[in-house]
């Protein structure tokens, strides 16, 4: 026998146990997406390297040292991708699609990203990405919010909080990063290592660090907020005001900066409550330079990703997550001598009730081993087809959950039979 094969560090299977409430975030999530008049988009798992490093900044994390980039046979560059919008961007320009367009879109699928794994870090995760393009806001970014909002209420989680912030624009970002710079190097003894090695590349992500030592310096640094242009003033001021007028709370962070560099204005993240680490289940914001960036014509944008392996989590600890589906019906088969009929009666029996969950006993085994297993199944309703009823045009019928006894009922009124007794069982709606 050869060694069991390892699963890949921080890759993890949905197990049938949990795809239950993994489809019904799914599914609500669709639904409010649709609603809002989203459309679903496919891009590919793999793009090419420059693209990431390109959209999302060579400073990042991300670009730095999480991306799994590998030479394809061809000899190019390519790395599974570590989020959505970039290849949603690059889609919509390889496919022509801007000029001057709208598109609201929606994409849900695994992003690859070689972070420390932990509880709700993994590497890879999945993603719904939302993105609007083609508006510059503020109010598409108040309705993006106001979505994810209703998202929260329709899955029934509480204890989400909003925080927002403005990074302006790239001229006023750059201005308040020299006076962020000039500011920490003057406090250079108090950086740790991390912060030391980001001053160069990306000093805005400082702001950013769980370091306790690192909190006082920071509660001290000048802030973005102050530093905003005019525009992005008025745009940030629209944005609270259309929030308040659809009742969203909302807290500002000003320190709310975000891990890639394609941001600018609105930025925001939904945090939980329930968790202190990977607390961000939700967040996003506008980039309105990224398009012309990537090489298509200039066309404002924002967006946002919820993590959905930290969603079903709360989803599950809420008791919000559906039961799993159990099937109506268990079919036992009394003796290999009927097998073919069993089979028959239940592929008849699905022809008529395409709607039933009909689990029909096979490989055999004896009566005990079989109701065994149909009580395992979880079934409410057991069906036994054997030789002796069958002679006389008959077949069995058992609750499994309860303690009423064996009934019978003719074989040419079995669909009937089935809706009566699965309705008397509280397992069939009308
Ligand atoms: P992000 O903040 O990097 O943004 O990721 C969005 C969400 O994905 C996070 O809030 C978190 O819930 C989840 N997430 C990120 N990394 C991991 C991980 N290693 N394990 C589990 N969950 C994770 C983006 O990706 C942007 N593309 C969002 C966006 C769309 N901005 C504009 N449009």
């Amino acid at each position: 026998m050869g060694e069991p094969i390892q699963p890949v560090r921080g890759m993890n299977d949905v197990l049938p146990e949990h795809i239950a409430a993994w489809q019904h975030f799914e599914s609500c999530t669709r639904e409010v997406l649709g609603a809002y008049g989203y459309e679903e988009i496919r891009v590919p798992l793999l793009e090419r390297t420059e693209l990431f490093k390109r959209a999302i900044g060579e400073h990042t994390d991300v670009v730095g040292k999480e991306m799994y980039t590998f030479i394809d046979r061809g000899g190019d560059s390519l790395t599974l991708r570590p989020e959505a919008t970039a290849g949603i961007v690059r889609a919509l320009i390889s496919n022509s699609m801007l000029r001057g367009q709208r598109h609201k879109l929606w994409c849900l699928g695994p992003m690859f990203r070689h972070e420390a794994p932990q509880a709700g870090r993994y590497r890879q995760f999945w993603q719904v990405d939302v993105e609007a393009v083609g508006c510059p806001g503020p109010d598409v970014d108040a309705e993006l919010i106001a979505l994810s909002a209703r998202l929260w209420r329709n899955l029934g989680l509480q204890g989400l909080r909003l925080e927002i912030n403005s990074l302006g624009t790239p001229e006023s970002r750059r201005a308040y990063r020299a006076r962020l710079t000039d500011y920490l190097r003057a406090h250079s003894t108090q950086l740790d290592a991390d912060s030391e090695r980001r001053l160069e590349g990306n000093p805005l992500r400082i702001l950013d660090s769980k370091n306790p030592a690192m909190q006082e310096l920071i509660a001290g640094a000048p802030l973005l907020t102050e530093h905003l242009d005019a525009e992005s003033r008025k745009h940030f001021e629209e944005l609270c005001a259309l929030l308040h007028a659809v009742g969203v709370e909302f807290s500002i962070n000003p320190r709310l900066v975000r891990g890639l560099d394609y941001y600018n204005r609105t930025v925001f993240e939904w945090i939980t409550a329930a968790t202190s680490a990977q607390n961000a289940v939700c967040s996003g914001g506008r980039y309105d330079g990224l398009i012309p960036q990537l090489g298509g014509d200039a066309t404002p944008a924002v967006g946002f990703a919820m993590g959905v392996e930290r969603l079903v989590t709360l989803l599950v600890r809420a008791g919000r997550a559906p039961a799993p589906v159990r099937p109506h019906l268990y079919v036992v088969v009394n003796g290999a001598a009927v097998t073919e009929r069993a089979l028959q009666i239940t592929e008849h029996l699905r022809d008529q009730r395409p709607g039933l969950r009909i689990e029909l006993n096979l490989g055999g085994g004896n009566f005990k081993a079989q109701f065994r297993r149909a009580d395992k199944s979880g079934a409410p309703l057991a069906l036994i087809v054997a030789g002796d009823e069958l002679a006389r045009g008959m077949i069995g019928m058992k609750p499994l959950r309860q303690t009423s006894g064996q009934s019978e009922c003719p074989l040419d009124e079995l669909p009937t039979a089935v809706d009566q007794a699965l309705r008397a069982l509280g397992a069939l709606e009308d």
